[in-house]
């Protein structure tokens, strides 16, 4: 058999792909399209509606109860989110919310449908990669039918004349929006002489790079700036052979006009003089653009999206000659992520999308996306600033024995506008990437980030303030909360069978404490003797999370109480079920083996059984929690300077 070429494949490709165009793509007369329109009456529908319904038909996930962040975080609120957007971006779930609603009240019809959606957000918060993602959606969308030859792809019914329309209407229940573009007008009188049965209908694909559809306004400074980028222009070339109101003068490719029928995006918004923009308030308005040089104003339907950064909002609406555009703005905040297991995500998905090819330590990724959401919380009166960041991740908190009791909301509250501010993705990326390129082993780990971040941090960031406190995270928060993170996970690795220990520390200790408080006996596993409960045990385990004196009593009923009212339930216990104990458990573990630890991570003193053991955790390291050798053996290293020292 010959041999199959890659060329073979390819072009094998492209003839199914020319196939598929043809079979898509209609071509007919408007007799035809009214047929279609029957079967579909969704294939005339306004800009609104298709753009909502092409994000929409990905699917749509109630968060469910069961979801822990969909209780903890949106306090059991039922947050719809959007298929379309779930791998892609994270921790904006309100965000997108926000932006879906405005177009599904949009795609009713409401007043939203004439409205301008502007994102605002500081700089990196994903504004930019959000607008490409929504265009894309357009774009995997059914094309839109529309007059061949038209400029601005109009629908076809704009043919249907004023005095058919009211029959039009109530036979097809549809209602028609808008007149024929100029450019139509002219052809279907010179043309085809007011036979507008007799124009052709065809189908196009959106396309932001084709500018079929999708027309976008880059910023442009006070010089450059021309309305023609919006409306088109009057080409000069013709106006010596046609007479001046003649539509064949127009070039209608001006923003409004490529991005009739779906999206036209305005970059940067406000860095555009304000008399720029006023086409916005008519196209909102109106629905109607004007026409280059002295024709009538143009008929338009389309998503009006925006984006910018506070600062440039703020200057924008302190002048009160705006209001007018400033009424035509419905405003979705797109802050930085808050919650730092999310914004690991982003971290994980850009690093998936670049050429990075090089070893990332565990925890790496995890200590830089707790940097930059600390970055941009603003103090609470109620908490500091780990716990807060812990508790906007949905973690829980621990504090004297107890799992600290508050309400998330109320940290919230106490706060305006936060995430507007802080260090952004771009800064965490550029630390990875310098990290890796200051390595000379090809890798990054916690340690060497956090270098790389204070690096950086003491060259950008000029404020003091921020640079005081941001220092003040990289060099004492973060750096002991990654000293636990670490001593946990070395302990894990040391402790052979760590969870069946843990389990088993977790029933003793929940038989002692239930007949503790009954005030019953327990039946010694090994003996089978009644004894009485084992108090210098529970005490071992309570000291461990500062639980002393009288406090112990409280701490076993209300364990008890806890746990009794998980088992009737029907739910599961198991020694992760109740944070403090939890806690207290790990932390009875890790001293157990804390002696072990300090004597076999330091490599001078290490005799050849202790030897064999290390090299049994460095292992257990690398095959079950991801390190390889080079990473491994630095943050034992660091491990054995910071946290057993000799004292
Ligand atoms: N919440 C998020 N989820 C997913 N990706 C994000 C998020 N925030 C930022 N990014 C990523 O960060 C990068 C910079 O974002 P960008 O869209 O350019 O920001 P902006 O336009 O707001 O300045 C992009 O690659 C974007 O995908
Ligand atoms: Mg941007």
């Amino acid at each position: 058999m010959a041999k199959i070429t890659k060329s073979d494949k390819f072009l094998k490709l492209v003839g199914k792909h020319k196939d598929r165009k043809k079979v898509e793509k209609f071509q007919g007369t408007l007799e035809e399209y009214l047929k279609l329109l029957e079967e579909d009456s969704s294939i005339s529908q306004l800009a609104h509606k298709r753009l909502y319904e092409a994000i929409a038909s990905h699917g749509i996930t109630k968060m469910s109860q069961t979801d822990a962040r969909c209780n903890k975080l949106f306090g059991g609120h039922e947050l719809k989110t959007y298929d379309y957007f779930q791998n892609n971006f994270f921790g904006m779930e309100r965000s997108l919310a926000q932006i879906m609603r405005f177009l599904r009240s949009a795609s009713l019809k409401g007043e939203e449908s004439r409205q301008v959606l502007l994102l605002l957000g500081p700089v990196g918060a994903g504004k930019s990669a959000l607008m490409e993602h929504i265009k894309t959606a357009l774009e995997g969308a059914d094309g839109m039918y529309h007059i061949e030859g038209c400029p601005v792809h109009e629908e076809p019914l704009h043919l249907i004349p004023r005095s058919l329309r009211p029959g039009f209407e109530k036979i097809y229940n549809l209602r028609i929006e808008g007149d024929l573009c100029p450019v139509c007008r002219f052809r279907l009188r010179e043309e085809f002489n007011n036979d507008y049965t007799a124009m052709a209908i065809t189908q196009s694909s959106f396309s932001a790079r084709g500018r079929r559809g999708v027309g976008v306004v880059p910023p442009m400074d006070a010089n450059s700036q021309d309305v023609t980028v919006l409306i088109g222009s009057e080409d000069i070339s013709k106006l010596d052979i046609y007479p001046e109101d003649d539509p064949r003068v127009l070039s209608l490719n001006g923003a409004f006009n490529v991005g009739n029928r779906g999206i036209v995006e305005f970059v940067e918004v406000f860095k555009n003089e304000i008399e720029f923009l006023h086409t916005m308030i008519t196209a909102t308005q109106e629905k109607t653009v004007p026409s280059p040089g002295k024709g009538p104003m143009i008929y338009f339907d389309g998503v009006i999206l925006a984006h910018c950064n506070e600062g440039e909002w703020n200057k924008f609406k302190s002048e009160n000659t705006n209001e007018a555009i400033l009424d035509r703005i419905v405003r979705v905040n797109v802050p930085y992520c808050l919650e730092f297991s999310e914004e690991q995500k982003i971290y994980e998905k850009m690093l998936a999308q670049s050429d990075f090819d090089g070893h990332i330590a565990p925890h790496t990724l995890s200590v830089a996306s707790m940097f930059a959401v600390l970055s941009r919380l603003h103090p609470s009166h109620k908490v500091d600033s780990l716990t807060k960041m812990k508790l906007y991740d949905g973690n829980e908190v621990i504090e004297k024995g107890q799992v600290k009791k508050i309400d998330i909301n109320d940290l919230r509250d106490e706060v305006r506008d936060e995430g507007m501010t802080g260090i952004s993705t771009r800064f965490i990326m550029k630390a990875i990437d310098s990290a890796l390129s200051d390595s000379e082993k090809n890798m990054v780990t916690p340690i060497s980030i956090r270098d790389s971040l204070i690096k950086q941090v003491k060259e950008q960031i000029v404020g003091e303030d921020d640079r005081t406190r941001y220092l003040d995270f990289l060099g004492k928060t973060l750096h002991d909360e990654y000293l636990n993170i670490l001593e946990k996970e070395i302990t894990k690795a040391f402790v052979s069978a760590y969870d069946e220990q843990a389990e088993a520390l977790f029933n003793n200790y929940l038989d002692h404490a239930e007949a503790y408080v009954n005030m019953v006996t327990v039946k010694d596993s090994i003996t089978n003797e009644e004894i009485a409960p084992d108090e210098k045990f529970l005490a071992s385990i309570e000291e461990q999370i500062g639980i002393v004196g009288t406090a112990r009593e409280n701490f076993r009923v209300d364990i008890t109480a806890f746990m009794f009212s998980k088992l009737r339930r029907g739910e599961k216990v198991d020694w992760r079920s109740y944070a403090p104990l939890k806690e207290a458990i790990e932390s009875k573990l890790t001293s157990s083996v804390k002696q072990i630890s300090r004597i076999v991570t330091k490599s001078k003193s290490r005799d050849k059984k202790q030897q064999g053991k290390y090299n049994e955790m460095v292992k257990t390291l690398i095959t079950e929690y991801g390190y390889n050798e080079d990473s491994a053996e630095e943050v034992i290293k660091f491990a054995a300077n910071n946290l057993w020292r000799d004292s």
